[in-house]
């Protein structure tokens, strides 16, 4: 009998619909407002500060397994600068090839074949398919518009006793829900008494919009069982670079590092120490990134409500969510695939990071990490959607 050449645990996961939308914006000369990355590159002094580790022999070959003590050395710092986490570089901190690779090490980690893992839908997109891998099964808590809130009443109700581990994404990719302190010390409370493990995706924690971002680990009781991630790609502009980690208690750490050393090893070795230094820069480049993305998403915002899509509220990300019904449109797939021949700009629709297609089926997902020239031209030519 002839097998199916895909593992089949991966049939549904098939090309992803980045892979499919970048090519079409490539082929239509699109302006990509699909995938979430910049199109300016960070600070040219962090950019020198690579080109000189290569040229100094720094990270050209394999790196030690944890990441450079740099790097290690300036996340700690980070975490206790930023939120007052105090983290020992030495066993607590674990650099990854980008936070994709954490929250895969963490999920094969720390998860058996048949656990559940409770993470908010609409999910980013490789959380579906690592759990699927480590032969888990994700179990959705539904982020509904127009707020996205979490009910956490329901959260509670979805444990069983085959959940394992609370998969958070704070802010949150694609709705820019940001968890509040309320939310995340309530979070905090139903893992305590349920006894879980918490993964958190806090790879947007610098970019929030006139809200804090609280840390899962920096409550009462989660620093020993809260596995925390993020990545310099989203703050700093160099998301090619993949350069990620994780902190957490020694226990955790080494669980993570287990299954990390099987994926990649180790990797990025140059930008390593360009991280380091990234991370160390002053408040001002925090808050003036942030800054500038807020007035981003407020100019995307404003142009795709005056076009006359139903925009929803982001306090966070590169992301702006948005309804278009209002446009006479019925289905998010069908218009974002239609979309670069009709506008000749290119947006994800959310019903892709959704189990519950119907929840997301008229919500289209725009990326305003642009610059502002390029956000302007693709509104204007958005704007062939305005109706009468
Ligand atoms: C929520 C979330 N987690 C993780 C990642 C991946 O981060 P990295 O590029 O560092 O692997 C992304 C990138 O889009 C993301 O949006």
């Amino acid at each position: 009998m002839k097998r199916p050449l895909l593992n089949q645990r991966l049939v549904p996961f098939g090309t992803t619909i980045f892979t499919e939308m970048s090519a079409r914006a490539i082929a239509t000369q699109s302006i990509n407002l699909g995938q979430g990355f910049p199109d300016t590159d960070g600070p040219r002094g962090v950019a020198q500060r690579a080109m000189d580790a290569i040229e100094r022999g720094e990270g050209n070959q394999y790196t030690p397994l944890p990441g450079v003590p740099p790097l290690r050395q300036a996340v700690a710092r980070h975490q206790q600068r930023f939120y007052g986490l105090s983290y020992d570089p030495d066993t607590e901190v674990l650099v990854t090839v980008g936070a994709t690779e954490a929250i895969a090490s963490a999920i094969f980690a720390l998860t058996e074949p048949g656990d559940e893992v409770i993470a908010f839908e609409p999910f980013y997109d490789s959380y579906a398919a690592t759990i699927a891998m480590a032969g888990a099964t994700r179990v959705g808590l539904t982020l509904r518009a127009p707020g996205f809130r979490p009910d956490l009443a329901r959260l509670e109700s979805l444990i069983t006793d085959r959940t394992r581990l609370l998969l958070i994404n704070t802010p949150h990719n694609p709705t820019g829900m940001v968890l509040t302190a309320a939310e995340t010390s309530e979070i905090a409370r139903i893992a305590i008494e349920h006894d879980l493990l918490v993964v958190t995706d806090e790879v947007y924690e610098h970019l929030t919009y006139d809200v804090p971002h609280v840390p899962m680990a920096g409550l009462p009781g989660m620093r020993e069982r809260t596995v925390t991630i993020s990545s310099g790609g989203k703050a700093f502009g160099f998301t090619g670079w993949k350069v990620g980690w994780v902190t957490g208690t020694p226990e955790l750490v080494t669980a993570v590092r287990t299954a990390k050393q099987f994926l990649t090893f180790v990797g990025s070795g140059p930008f390593q120490f360009a991280m380091a230094d990234a991370l160390d820069l002053p408040d001002e480049y925090y808050a003036g990134f942030a800054a500038d993305l807020k007035a981003k998403r407020d100019l995307l915002s404003e142009g795709l409500r005056d076009i006359g899509f139903e925009v929803y509220p982001s306090d966070g990300t590169y992301f702006v969510t948005t309804d278009i019904t209002p446009l006479g449109e019925t289905d998010g797939t069908e218009f974002c695939l239609g979309l670069p021949e009709r506008a000749r700009v290119v947006a994800i629709p959310s019903a892709v990071f959704y189990d519950d297609k119907e929840a997301g089926r008229t919500q289209v997902r725009f990326a305003f990490c642009k610059r502002t020239e390029v956000l302007h031209e693709a509104l204007s030519r958005l704007s062939v959607l305005k109706k009468g």
